[in-house]
């Protein structure tokens, strides 16, 4: 099965991929923001061209990402959850031409909300698990005891910025999986556990 998590920057698109690893353990879990963030902790030369547009809560090149998310699709055989791909149509015109999509489940949910979602948001530097501030019973990484820390793009103004480019370039994908028949509305303002018990349902429905 090769299914795509869409929605805005905050909605728990990571979040609901750990329950979706959970239950379907042999897929692979492909986010292009953690590809890039790894590039940027590597300080490779994609990794400083993308650290400065990413802090902008820009959106990397076409071409950069498409080139990058269809080596792994070559080299990778078995099904794909892809996170944060595609974020725009010509993305995902690219991947239409290289993978067959199963689904498109959306993770709708509104600025206000992802915007204190981003903001109280903590990343462990060792393990990369991600948590929120609102619900952490103390100060470090709860899965490895490692150190948690802001991401550089968690703050007020740059996720309203993300928001903003949301709706310009990714939102219109919402129309072109629904015509293709294979888009599935979520929900996301409600409780992670609800939000990750109709993503699953739905999932079931498709196998
Ligand atoms: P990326 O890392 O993909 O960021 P994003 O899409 O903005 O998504 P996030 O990782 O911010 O949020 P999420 O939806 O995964 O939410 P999470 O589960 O963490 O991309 C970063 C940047 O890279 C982009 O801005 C762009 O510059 C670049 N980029 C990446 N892909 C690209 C592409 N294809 N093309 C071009 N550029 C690209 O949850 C958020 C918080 O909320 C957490 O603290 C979590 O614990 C909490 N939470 C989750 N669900 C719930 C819930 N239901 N209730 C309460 N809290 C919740």
């Amino acid at each position: 099965m090769n299914l795509i998590l869409l929605g805005p920057p905050g909605a728990g698109k990571g979040t609901v991929a750990g329950s979706i690893k959970s239950e379907y353990t042999n897929i692979l879990h492909l986010s292009t923001g953690d590809l890039l963030r790894g590039e940027i902790k590597k300080g490779s030369e994609l990794g400083l061209k993308a650290k400065a547009v990413i802090d902008r809560g820009e959106l990397v090149p076409d071409e950069i990402i498409i080139g990058m998310v269809a080596k792994i699709i070559e080299e990778h055989d078995g099904g794909i959850m892809f996170d944060g791909f595609p974020r725009t149509v010509a993305q995902a015109e690219a991947l239409d031409k290289i993978a067959k999509i199963d689904i498109a489940v959306m993770l709708d949910a509104d600025e206000d909300v992802v915007t204190k979602r981003m903001c109280t948001r903590r990343v462990c530097k060792d393990c990369g698990a991600v948590f929120n501030i609102t619900l952490l019973k103390g100060d470090k990484c709860e899965a490895c005891g490692g150190e948690l820390m802001i991401r550089p793009d968690d703050n007020e103004d740059t996720a309203r910025e993300r928001f903003k480019v949301y709706i310009s370039n990714t939102a219109p994908l919402v129309e072109y999986y629904d015509k293709k028949n294979i888009l599935c509305k979520v929900d996301a303002n409600r409780h992670f556990t609800e939000v990750a018990k109709d993503v699953l349902g739905a999932l079931e429905n498709i196998k």
